[in-house]
């Protein structure tokens, strides 16, 4: 099983980012706990963050036929982004939505995501935690 974990725009901010919402820990730490659970589960991982739409969507076509699932975070582009739903639809690569936060209990700009419509399952709001139980649904 081999499985592309990508994350958006100030992810790579973990740590500083306003800690009351996204926690104390950083990304360095996030991408630790992701690999350390897939090593144990015996997954082949590949974590990738990017500020950029343009290189999120190519790393989602570049996944075409050499990954089985994606578990996606999009941080800021969940709300905007149909080029990164479009990606996901055009490799068609079994896709799980992670969210740090409670998204449902932020902001109304928050509400909509265009993931979503193509993601077999969203979850939200569980922390690092998230990235692990998306992982467990692909398995
Ligand atoms: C986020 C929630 C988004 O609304 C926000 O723009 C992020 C992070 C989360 O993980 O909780 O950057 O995706």
């Amino acid at each position: 099983m081999k499985i592309l974990v990508l994350n958006g725009p100030n992810l790579n901010m973990l740590g500083i980012r306003e800690p009351d919402i996204y926690g104390r820990k950083t990304y360095k730490d996030l991408v630790f706990t992701i690999t350390d659970y897939c090593r144990e589960k015996g997954v082949d991982v590949e974590v990738y963050q990017s500020n950029y739409e343009g290189k999120l969507v190519e790393k989602i076509q570049q996944a075409y036929g050499k990954f089985d699932g994606i578990v996606i975070n999009p941080a800021a582009y969940t709300h905007t982004s149909v080029a990164i739903l479009d990606a996901l639809k055009a490799v068609g690569i079994r896709t799980v939505e992670v969210h740090i936060s409670d998204v449902s209990a932020r902001e109304d700009f928050r509400q909509i995501s265009y993931v979503r419509l193509y993601a077999e399952k969203t979850i939200s709001g569980l922390g690092f935690d998230g990235y692990l139980r998306a992982i467990d649904f692909l398995l």
